[in-house]
C-alpha cells in the first residue's frame, strides 16, 4: 500500500509516519512537505534510510509540485495533514497563507486524486470547524459546523470541498475530525509544549484570559491510531469524530505540567484572552468506537508524562525549533500582551 502524506514532516504527520511504518510492513510512505516553520526534517530523523520512506519537498498550494508527485507515484491513498495549524497566528498575522494551504491547497489535492483514480482521501480534520460549546454537550458528527477563528474557517471550508469531492465526483474521500493533541515532535507555539518548555527556562506561563477555557485533550499517537483506522474501515463519505474525551480547563493542564516538572505555580501570568477564544470543545466519540472499533489507550497521565520525558530526553530538537525566527515570533505574538 502506497501512501501520499502531506505535511509529514509537522507534528502529527510525523508522528502518523512513523506509526505508519512501525505498524504495517507492506506500507510505503510518501511524505509530500513544503517546510513551512512547521515542518521539520529532525522529526523523521532515522528514517532516511528506510526503503519504504521517501521524502518529497512540495507545496499542496502549488499546482506543478502536486502534479509532478502524483504523475511520479501511483497513490493507493492521500492523507493530507498538510495545513497552517495554529489559531493565533490566523488571528495575529493574517488568513492568507490559511486560505492559501487549507483550502486552495485542500482542492488541488482532491483535484489530483481524482484525475489519478486514487482510491482513498482521507482529510485531516479538526473538531473546531464546529465552533464553541456552552456548558454542556459534545460534538457529534452531526453537530453544524460553525466556525469561529481563520483557521477554523478554512479548515471548515476544506471539509466543504472535501464533501463536495465525494457527492458530486464519487471521489472516495472520508474526513476525521479530532480534538487537541499532544505529544512528542509538538511545535511549541501550542499550549502543551509551550508550556513545558517555558517551565524547563523557568520563564513565565502565558494563560489566556481567566483560564478557564476546555479543550479535549488526546494522545497524538491515539489519534494516529484513529487515522490508520479510518483509511482502513471508513466507510466512503463519512465524518469521523476523535477524541479521548478528557476535557478540562486549560489552567489544570498547566498546572499540572508545572507539577510533573516540580516548577511553582508562581510562574503563571495570566495575560490578554484571545480575540474571539472558543470557550469549550468536547467530543462524542461515539461512531468511531461502535462502527470501527477504535478506542484511546492512552490515559492523559500517561500521555502527559511521555511527553514530559520526550521533552526533557530531546533538548536539541526543543532547542534548534526555539532560536531564531521562534523567537521573533514569541516576542510579537506575547511581547506586549
Ligand atoms: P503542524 O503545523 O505541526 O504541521 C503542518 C505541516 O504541514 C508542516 O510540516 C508544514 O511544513 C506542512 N505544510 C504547511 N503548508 C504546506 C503546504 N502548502 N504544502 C505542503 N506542506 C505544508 O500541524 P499538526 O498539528 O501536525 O496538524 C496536522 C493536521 O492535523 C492539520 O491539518 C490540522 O488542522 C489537523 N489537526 C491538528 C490538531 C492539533 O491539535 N494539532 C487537532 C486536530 C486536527
Ligand atoms: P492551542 O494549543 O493553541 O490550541 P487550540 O487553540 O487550537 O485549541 O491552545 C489550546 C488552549 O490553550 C486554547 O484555549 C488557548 C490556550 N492557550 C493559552 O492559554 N496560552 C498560550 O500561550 C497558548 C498557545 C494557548
Amino acid at each position: 500500500m502506497k501512501l501520499m502524506v502531506t505535511g509529514g514532516a509537522g507534528f502529527i504527520g510525523s508522528n502518523f509516519v512513523r506509526y505508519v511504518l512501525d505498524t504495517h510492513t507492506d506500507v510505503h510512505v510518501v511524505n509530500f512537505d513544503a517546510l513551512t516553520y512547521a515542518g521539520n526534517l529532525e522529526n523523521l530523523a532515522g528514517l532516511e534510510e528506510d526503503s519504504r520512506y521517501a521524502f518529497v519537498r512540495g507545496d499542496i498550494s502549488n499546482p506543478d509540485d502536486v502534479q509532478a508527485v502524483f504523475a511520479q507515484y501511483g497513490f493507493d491513498a492521500v492523507l493530507n495533514f498538510a495545513a497552517e495549524s495554529h489559531v493565533d497566528r490566523s488571528l495575529h498575522f493574517g488568513a492568507q497563507a490559511f486560505i492559501q494551504t487549507n483550502v486552495l491547497g485542500t482542492q488541488l489535492l482532491l483535484d489530483a486524486a481524482r484525475k489519478h483514480d486514487v482510491p482513498r482521501f482521507v482529510q485531516i480534520s479538526t473538531d473546531e470547524v464546529y465552533g464553541s460549546l456552552g456548558d454542556d454537550g459534545r460534538f457529534s458528527e452531526a453537530t453544524p459546523m460553525g466556525p469561529n477563528n481563520p483557521y477554523s474557517a478554512t479548515k471548515a471550508g476544506a471539509d466543504f470541498l472535501v464533501r463536495a469531492a465525494e457527492h458530486s465526483h464519487g471521489l472516495d474521500a472520508v474526513i476525521t475530525r479530532c480534538s487537541n493533541n499532544y505529544g512528542p515532535y509538538q511545535f511549541p507555539e501550542k499550549l502543551i509544549p509551550l508550556m513545558i518548555a517555558n517551565a524547563l527556562e523557568g520563564k513565565p506561563l502565558p494563560v489566556y484570559g481567566d483560564g478557564m477555557h476546555v479543550r479535549d485533550w488526546i494522545f497524538v499517537l491515539d489519534h494516529c491510531e484513529a487515522i490508520d483506522t479510518v483509511l482502513r474501515k471508513g466507510v466512503k463519505g463519512e465524518v469521523y469524530n476523535i477524541g479521548s474525551m478528557y476535557d478540562v480547563p486549560n489552567i489544570e493542564i498547566v498546572k499540572l505540567i508545572l507539577k510533573h516538572l516540580d516548577k511553582p505555580e508562581s510562574l503563571i501570568t495570566y495575560v490578554k484572552d484571545r480575540p474571539g477564544h472558543d470557550r469549550r470543545y468536547a467530543m462524542d466519540n461515539t461512531k468511531i468506537r461502535t462502527e470501527l472499533g477504535w478506542e484511546p489507550k492512552y490515559t492523559f497521565e500517561q500521555g502527559l508524562k511521555t511527553t514530559i520525558d520526550w521533552y526533557l530526553a530531546n533538548g536539541p530538537w526543543l532547542e534548534h525549533v526555539r532560536s531564531g525566527r521562534y523567537l521573533q515570533y514569541y516576542e510579537k505574538l506575547y511581547g506586549d500582551r
